[in-house]
């Protein structure tokens, strides 16, 4: 595969429909000595507090999370429709219980030292400006709650500023 180059954000021609809610993505976050990461397809791109920023929802469950909240960067990955199966396997199995990256056959790479999935075309690393509960009470419609939230394990919003975005 060819290498990550950097470009602007204003040169991707993607759609954020299909590229995060139809073939998801991998949410990286850790250091060099440890990562882990997660199949996402919440979430979305646009422009907040004047930067490109990716919003990203995380229930609090989520090992993943941990790693988050300690470094305060991750990235996200989008691996092509071939890597489905280690995608449904990355967001069933938790690494709080296995090597999950190691058993999925998927590479860790560094991208400014923010640890990344290697197998797809676009990474975007990310910089936590935010981290906001999703609260019942804030809920206009009702049936939010009892949808998603019946197991009680509720998301954070993330709102990251998008640090760089690295395509083949
Ligand atoms: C298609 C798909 C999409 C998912 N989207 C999200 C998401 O947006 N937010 C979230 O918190 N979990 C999501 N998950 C669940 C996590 O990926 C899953 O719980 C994972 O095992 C967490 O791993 P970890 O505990 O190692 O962080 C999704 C799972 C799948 C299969």
């Amino acid at each position: 595969m060819h290498m990550f180059q950097k470009v602007d954000a204003d040169q991707l021609e993607v759609n954020p429909f299909n590229m995060i809610g139809k073939d998801w993505m991998l949410v990286t976050a850790g250091n060099e000595e440890k990562a882990n990461t997660m199949t996402a397809s919440w979430g979305g791109v646009g422009v907040m507090w004047g930067k490109n920023v990716a919003f990203v929802f995380i229930r609090d469950s989520r090992f993943t999370k941990e790693f988050i909240d300690r470094e305060g960067t991750f990235s996200l990955s989008f691996p092509s429709e071939e890597y489905r199966k280690e995608m449904k396997f990355l967001g069933t199995v938790s690494g709080r219980d296995e090597d999950k990256i190691k058993e999925s056959g998927v590479h860790v790479g560094y991208m400014d030292g923010i640890p990344y999935i290697d197998e797809g075309s676009m990474v975007l690393t990310c910089r936590v400006m935010s981290q906001t509960p999703i609260r019942k009470e804030d809920y206009l419609d009702e049936s939010i709650d009892g949808t998603w939230y019946a197991s009680g394990d509720y998301h954070k919003m993330y709102i990251a500023e998008i640090t760089g975005v690295y395509a083949r």
